[in-house]
């Protein structure tokens, strides 16, 4: 038997979070600089060095494997990566293969993504405004988005919206997206804007949007129950009583959830992240072109895993940007 991966804080590490590209179609205003350089192709791990590292770490125990990006799915011959993933499905060794997307190219590969063994997608929708989606987005078109959402769910994908929440941007459309998700049977996740990538000028204090201001909001009218069911990711859930639909919160600026983290990130160019919100990395790339002997990959993993700090370093209370990373969250995939 295999040792599981256990960091120094007897945390056990399951979930692997793997960014395939740092390339967006879209230039979301809180993630990406306008003119984003993004990495020579030349730098990403191929399809098959991405394949041999994530089957180590299903090797290892990785039970959750999230694909992300950047967008996942505007990866050249993406599908080709899911079909090898799949096979680990088939085994039993992995529990959940899931993505989480922009939405814009999902009407083209719902169908692929299921036939790989995908059940769940997470689409990232912060307004249900055209004219407020072009602008949050740089260029994203509504429509094209709504569409991939309608053919997920037309495959049989369980959709979980992610919405960030932006203060002056999206309070006044709190109601709607939770009205529009319940009428279609979807979960809904609000996220706290993290302080990721210098992105010039970005006011990222007053962008904050407390999700404790959202959850208030939402008391004023439903009966808010709070849930105790994890999924294996950071968001806490409450029910809402007269629609019965569970709403998440992904809190990281105002409620620590590092105790429990069982993640680590996995970045296009094979660089190892222990934590969302920390510096510490290990570079896998080069012990995977070292070698064709997994072995050596093994141990350079469970050495990386051996550094996961504590927890994160985000903090807005002192109202200024503490713990702002230059990191950009394309590049760790969120
Ligand atoms: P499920 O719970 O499986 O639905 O997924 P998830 O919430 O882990 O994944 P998703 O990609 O939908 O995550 C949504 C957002 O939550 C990410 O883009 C990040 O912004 C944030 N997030 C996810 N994991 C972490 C984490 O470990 N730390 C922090 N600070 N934020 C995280
Ligand atoms: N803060 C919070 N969430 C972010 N995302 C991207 N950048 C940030 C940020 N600075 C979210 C996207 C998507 C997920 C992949 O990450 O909206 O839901
Ligand atoms: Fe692209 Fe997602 Fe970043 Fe928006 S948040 S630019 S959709 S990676």
């Amino acid at each position: 038997m295999t040792e599981p991966l256990i960091d120094p804080f007897q945390r056990a590490i399951s979930y692997l979070r793997v960014s395939v590209t740092d390339r967006c179609d879209f230039r979301c205003v809180y993630c990406m600089a306008e003119n984003m350089q993004f990495l020579p192709k030349k730098e990403l791990l191929t399809l098959e060095e991405l394949d041999r590292m994530c089957s180590t770490f299903v090797g290892l125990g990785v039970r959750k494997l999230r694909i992300t990006g950047g967008e996942p799915l505007v990866r050249r011959d993406i599908m080709t990566f899911f079909r090898a993933m799949g096979r680990h499905l088939e085994s039993g060794a992995l529990q959940e293969l899931t993505l989480t997307t922009n939405g814009s190219q999902l009407s083209r590969f719902a169908d692929d993504l299921y036939a790989a063994g995908v059940r769940r997608v997470n689409v990232s929708l912060d307004t249900l405004d055209e004219e407020k989606f072009g602008r949050v987005t740089r260029w994203g078109r509504l429509p094209q988005v709504l569409k991939g959402i309608d053919a997920a769910q037309a495959a049989g994908l369980r959709v979980k919206i992610n919405t960030v929440a932006l203060k002056g941007f999206n309070e006044d459309e709190l109601h709607t997206l939770v009205d529009w998700c319940a009428e279609r049977d979807m979960d809904l996740t609000f996220i706290e804007v993290m302080p990721m990538g210098d992105l010039g000028g970005e006011d990222r204090v007053g962008q904050f949007w407390s999700l404790k201001d959202v959850r208030a909001r939402l008391a004023e009218r439903f009966t808010v129950t709070e849930l105790t069911k994890r999924t294996g990711g950071p968001a806490r859930y409450v029910r809402l009583g007269e629609t019965g639909q569970e709403i998440g919160f992904i809190t990281p600026l105002s409620h620590n959830f590092c105790e429990s983290c069982n993640r680590v990130r996995l970045t296009c160019t094979g660089e190892l992240y222990m934590c969302l919100g920390q510096e510490d990395m290990a570079d896998l790339r080069t012990p995977l072109r070292a070698s064709e002997d997994d072995r050596v990959l093994e141990q350079a993993i469970r050495a990386a895993i051996s550094l996961k700090p504590k927890g994160h370093d985000f903090d807005y209370s002192r109202q200024e940007a503490g713990g702002q990373m230059t990191r950009h969250m394309s590049h760790t995939g969120g």
